[in-house]
C-alpha cells in the first residue's frame, strides 16, 4: 500500500516532467480547471519557502491530463527490434525479477497516488512464444497482484484454451502496471512512463508473437492513434516480434457479438505459431 498523499517534492517532480513532455493542460480529478502549469509550480515553490502552514494550502489531487497522446508522443517509445541477443531461456526469469526490483514501490506517475494497493508487474511463462498486452489493471487485478484475473480474466483464459494453450505458456501484462482509478484509460504521461518496463519485459521474453487487446494497448504497442477496425486482420512489428490487434476481453464482456471477429484475430495467431485448437469432446 502506498500513501495517498503525495510530498510536495514528488508533485513538483511529476509537473516539471509533465512539462518536459508537453503536457500542459491539467484538471483536478473533480474536473475543476487548476491553474496552468507554471502557477502551479511556482505556487508550490513559494509554498515551501514562506512560513504559511502546509496544511492551510489546498490539497492538491494528482493531476488528471484529460488528452490522448500526440504523434510526438508516441514517437517517444522505442519500439524497434531489441539489438542485444535473447538471454539463454534459464535466465529469464531471473531477469524479469530484476526489472520488477527496479520498479519497486513505484512513484514514477500519477497513478501511485491513485490509491493503488498492488503494483501489477504481469506473469506467465518467462519463455512464452505467445505474449498479451492488456490496458491496465482493474479493480480484481489491483487487489491480487496478478494481471487479468478478474471476469475479463476468465474470458481471456477462455480465448487461451480456444488457441490449445493454457494460461502459464503465455505471458499476460498491461500498459500500465497501477490501477487507474475507475478503470479510466490511463492518461499519455502514465502509459509513457510505464511501458518502458513493459518492453523491458517483452526484450526479456523475446515473444515471437504480441497480441495487443484493446485500443490503448495497440496505441502504445504501435505508436499510432488508428482505428482498432484498420489495425485487425494484419501483421504489425513491435520490438522484434509480430503482434496483432484483437478486441479487449472487457469490451466482449460489453458485446459479445464481437467475438466472432475476436477469433479470427486469433486464428491469425494461431496460424503464425502453428497452433491447432483442442478438440472438442465427441468432435
Ligand atoms: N483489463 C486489463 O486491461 N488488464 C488487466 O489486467 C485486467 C483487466
Amino acid at each position: 500500500m502506498t500513501d495517498a498523499s503525495p510530498t510536495n517534492e514528488q508533485l513538483a517532480a511529476l509537473l516539471a516532467y509533465c512539462r518536459e513532455m508537453n503536457l500542459t493542460e491539467f484538471f483536478r480529478s473533480d474536473d475543476v480547471p487548476l491553474q496552468p502549469v507554471e502557477a502551479e509550480t511556482a505556487a508550490h515553490a513559494s509554498a515551501a519557502h514562506t512560513e504559511r502552514p502546509m496544511a492551510a494550502a489546498t490539497p492538491l489531487a494528482a493531476p488528471q491530463i484529460s488528452m490522448p497522446p500526440n504523434a510526438d508522443h508516441l514517437a517517444s517509445l522505442n519500439r524497434a527490434a531489441p539489438t542485444d541477443p535473447p538471454l539463454p531461456p534459464a535466465e529469464r526469469a531471473a531477469a524479469l525479477e530484476a526489472i520488477r526490483q527496479e520498479i519497486g514501490d513505484c512513484t514514477r506517475c500519477p497513478l501511485a497516488f491513485e490509491g493503488r494497493n498492488h503494483i501489477v508487474f504481469g506473469n506467465g511463462d518467462p519463455n512464452a512464444e505467445l505474449l498479451f498486452v492488456g490496458e491496465g489493471p482493474g479493480a480484481d487485478e489491483d487487489q491480487q497482484g496478478e494481471p487479468f484475473v478478474g471476469r475479463a480474466g476468465q474470458l481471456l483464459n477462455n480465448m487461451i484454451a480456444a488457441m490449445g494453450l493454457a494460461r502459464e505458456q503465455v505471458y499476460v501484462a498491461n500498459i500500465v502496471k497501477c490501477r487507474p482509478p475507475k478503470n479510466r484509460v490511463p492518461e499519455p504521461v502514465e502509459a509513457l512512463t510505464c511501458s518502458p518496463f513493459l518492453f523491458r519485459q517483452i526484450g526479456v521474453v523475446r515473444p515471437k508473437l504480441i497480441v495487443a487487446l484493446g485500443a490503448t494497448a495497440a496505441t502504445y504497442m504501435l505508436g499510432t492513434r488508428s482505428a482498432l477496425s484498420l489495425l485487425r486482420g494484419k501483421m504489425h512489428e513491435c520490438l522484434g516480434a509480430q503482434l496483432i490487434v484483437t478486441y479487449h476481453p472487457a469490451y466482449l464482456l460489453r458485446d459479445p457479438r464481437q467475438k466472432a471477429e475476436t477469433w479470427k484475430d486469433l486464428q491469425l495467431a494461431m496460424r503464425y505459431l502453428n497452433l491447432t485448437p483442442p478438440k472438442r469432446p465427441g468432435a
